[in-house]
């Protein structure tokens, strides 16, 4: 019988972090549903057109893992040109380093011993690995046990965008834990600083969204200035997401961006509206679901194999990829019942219909693995590894 953590240890060095290649290519269509399925031109599409826009503005891309938990995707940008990967969860870093990945940062807290354990594990055999602090007395449980294994671990300071979920208050309480961090922790090296307004990103309209995530970042700034007028380095300055990817550039102040929905894209996202545009259109859709229609009860009903269980439902409704004029409504934890108001094309029993997906993040934690399609065949699956990894 294993230890707690040699059950854990095992579960990582024995999950499979490569795509599993099929004897033969297998037509969408013959997919069991409910099936992941990623439109592999869109995706390759939104992976380039994100580096397009990033690279020659100087802003790198540190995309965040927590939306896809694949470590084959993970290494599909790393070759695309990012210059690293940011984990939600120790969890996920351990299955992205296992897979290969070193350039993790952990940009969620950590301050348990337990978990502290972890990360200097994997900090054992990966230099590269960061983590973020927020707090004084945390920075020295870190620095004590990081100082026990005779290592230096790279540390950003969270900043509190004010929206009182984590992080440090801006300005003199984050100097002064920069202070304690490069005089007191001798085993921490100050790498720079973090600040992620995740309720920015969903905000409508391009430029409401700008002014509004302008103002915010303006804290940003003035703590990076205060922290370099004080002789203190701020070598790297990391957060942003797909929300605000267009507008980073102007603001001035990321090296590193966290966007991660960019290469998924979901209705949420297309809802909150781009440049120009009422819809944010500059990555398009490339996850879906594959449903298929069970049963026809009533006449401008038909029923879909695919309910709570298959798409997240803390958003909207998913919607038909291709048919427009009906209404999903959720139908418990398998089923989702379309009203065929004014179906734009006929639905029959068992057709095999893709949907558009309400929120990625939550949705692909709940399958095991996606389908990448590719000219209507998948010819290997890929493994979403770190999914249920939230500790
Ligand atoms: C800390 C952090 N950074 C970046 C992101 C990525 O955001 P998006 O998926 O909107 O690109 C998230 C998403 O929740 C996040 O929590």
């Amino acid at each position: 019988m294993p230890t707690l953590h040699q059950f854990i240890d095992e579960s990582i060095t024995g999950a499979v972090t490569e795509p599993v290649k099929l004897s033969e290519p297998v037509p969408v269509e013959q997919l069991p549903t409910p099936a992941l399925i990623i439109d592999l031109n869109l995706f390759d599409q939104n992976l380039t057109k994100m580096h397009h826009f990033l690279d020659p503005r100087g802003i790198g891309l540190r995309c965040h893992t927590k939306m896809h938990k694949c470590p084959v995707i993970a290494h599909k940008q790393m070759a695309a040109g990012a210059v690293g990967v940011c984990t939600a969860t120790v969890s996920e870093a351990e299955i992205m380093q296992v897979s290969g990945i070193a350039d993790i940062l952990i940009t969620s807290a950590v301050v348990t011993p337990e978990k502290i354990d972890r990360v200097l594990k994997l900090a054992r055999t990966n230099p590269k690995l960061q983590i973020v602090v927020d707090n004084i007395e945390v920075a020295n449980r870190f620095n004590e046990a990081a100082s026990e294994s005779n290592l230096e671990l790279g540390v950003l300071i969270d900043l509190d965008p004010g929206m009182g979920r984590t992080g440090i208050e801006a300005g003199g309480p984050a100097l002064v834990l920069a202070r304690h961090l490069a005089n007191e922790c001798n085993n921490l090296r100050f790498d720079g600083l973090q600040m992620y307004a995740g309720d920015c990103m969903h905000l409508e309209g391009f430029e409401n969204r700008r002014e509004k995530y302008t103002g915010v970042m303006e804290k940003g700034a003035e703590t990076k200035s205060l922290l370099e007028e004080a002789g203190i380095e701020v070598a790297f300055f990391t957060g942003g997401g797909t929300g605000t990817f267009n507008i980073e550039p102007d603001v001035g102040l990321m090296t590193d961006l966290q966007a991660g929905s960019y290469a998924f894209m979901d209705i949420e996202y297309r809802e909150i509206g781009g440049e120009g545009s009422d819809r944010f259109d500059t990555f398009e859709p490339s996850l879906f679901v594959l449903v298929t229609t069970i049963s026809k009860p009533q006449q401008r009903l038909i029923t879909v194999d695919a309910g709570f269980k298959s798409f997240a439902s803390d958003k909207m409704v998913p919607e038909f990829r291709d048919v427009e004029g009906v209404i999903y409504h959720w139908g418990g934890d398998e089923h989702g019942i379309i009203q065929l108001t004014n179906p734009s094309k006929e639905i029959s029993l068992g057709d095999k219909l893709a949907m558009l997906v309400p929120h990625c993040d939550p949705t692909v934690n709940l399958y095991d693995y996606y389908y990448p399609v590719r000219d209507g065949k998948v010819e290997e699956l890929w493994p979403i590894a770190a999914r249920g990894r939230s500790q």
